[in-house]
């Protein structure tokens, strides 16, 4: 029986062949990324009133520190950090939001902080990476204005950091969707809708309504999910806590896990779950999370 056998030449041109077909996949999809990532986004904004006194600075910290988690990524100090960073995907980096060297807001505009922080647009006009401008789209003109009167007093941070960028691997990724099935939205801008205005928030209570918007800002959906059922990003998994086992907790419970970071059965809530910052709310706020919480079914927030 004659064996056939592919010659040198006939390997070698598909080797070629299969090259050439991933070098163009890769310059297709780099481009592709290239092209969401410096797009250009003109977004006109309204810049809530801005006054400034004890009272208002107090709310902004308690919004940047124990609601909206601003903390989680900038720091206590608002210095900023490098949340991630590998040569071939790239670098995260939550930036310096103080007005100390290597700060980025010096320079801001009024307009220029409602548009990141609720539209995840920076001052250049292009999306910010990674910012969940999206939970904060809808924060009520008061609670913006307090968070940005309590940003400008916030003493200077001298810390100076490489900026955010895509390594080459991360850039062919990008169009896969790969990266933000695991990483949640990394094109900030691209998952807010910027024409449509923002949802007029419920009055302050402890009532459903009060703790969905409190869930939405404090990011609790970011985490656990749309529905609150669980997420799906890198371990340890958020929880799903619409579980019986979790509704079967009393307020009282609910609250001390917020606050001290332990089940009722005692075991204790990993540091994944940012329970030092969100168990600083108020018992009024957590009261109205509970509730809504136990609200089922919840509807789906991206
Ligand atoms: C999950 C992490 C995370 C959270 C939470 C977060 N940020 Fe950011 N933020 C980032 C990252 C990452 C960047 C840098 C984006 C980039 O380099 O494109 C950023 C950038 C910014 C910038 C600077 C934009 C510029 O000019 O480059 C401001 C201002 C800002 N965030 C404010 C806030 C405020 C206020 C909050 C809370 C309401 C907040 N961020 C919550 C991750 C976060
Ligand atoms: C940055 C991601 C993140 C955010 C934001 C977040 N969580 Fe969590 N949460 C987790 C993770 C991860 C766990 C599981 C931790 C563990 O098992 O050690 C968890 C666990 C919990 C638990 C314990 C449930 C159980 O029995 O395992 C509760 C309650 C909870 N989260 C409520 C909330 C609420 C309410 C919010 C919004 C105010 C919130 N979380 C925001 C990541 C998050």
């Amino acid at each position: 029986m004659a064996t056939v056998k592919p010659s040198l030449r006939v390997i070698s041109l598909a080797l070629a062949g299969i090259t050439g077909l991933a070098l163009t996949a890769g310059v297709v999809s780099s481009v592709v990324a290239n092209r969401r990532i410096n797009r250009q986004y003109a977004v006109a904004v309204v810049v809530p009133v801005l006054h400034s006194d004890s009272a208002v600075i107090r709310r902004g910290r308690h919004l940047a520190l124990a609601v909206a988690g601003c903390v989680d990524c900038h720091g206590y100090d608002f210095g900023g950090a490098v949340l991630g960073d590998t040569p071939l995907l790239g670098r995260l980096v939550a930036d310096n939001i103080t007005s100390g060297r290597g700060g980025v807001v010096a320079g801001y505009t009024d307009a220029d902080w409602v548009r990141t922080i609720t539209h995840g647009v920076g001052p250049d006009g292009r999306s910010l990476l990674w910012m969940p401008s999206r939970r904060f789209r809808d924060m009520a003109d008061a609670d913006l204005a307090a968070l940005i009167v309590f940003l400008k007093s916030v003493p200077p941070v001298d810390r100076e950091l490489p900026p955010s960028r895509f390594g080459l691997l991360g850039r062919v990724l990008l169009p896969t969707g790969i990266l933000e099935r695991t990483m949640g939205p990394l094109i900030a801008a691209e998952w807010v809708d910027h024409s449509r205005p923002p949802v007029p928030p419920p009055p302050r209570g402890v009532t459903v309504e009060y703790g969905k918007y409190l869930a939405r800002i404090a990011y609790c959906h970011g985490c656990h999910g749309p529905d609150l059922a669980g997420g799906g990003g890198p371990p340890p998994r958020a929880t799903n806590l619409t579980s019986a086992a979790v509704r079967a907790w009393s307020e009282d419970d609910f609250i001390r896990a917020m606050r001290f970071g332990a089940r009722p059965d005692g075991t204790r809530i990993g540091p994944a779950m940012p329970w030092v910052s969100r168990g600083q709310m108020t018992d009024d706020e957590l009261r109205a999370l509970w509730r809504y919480i136990r609200s089922a079914p919840h509807d789906s927030l991206r």
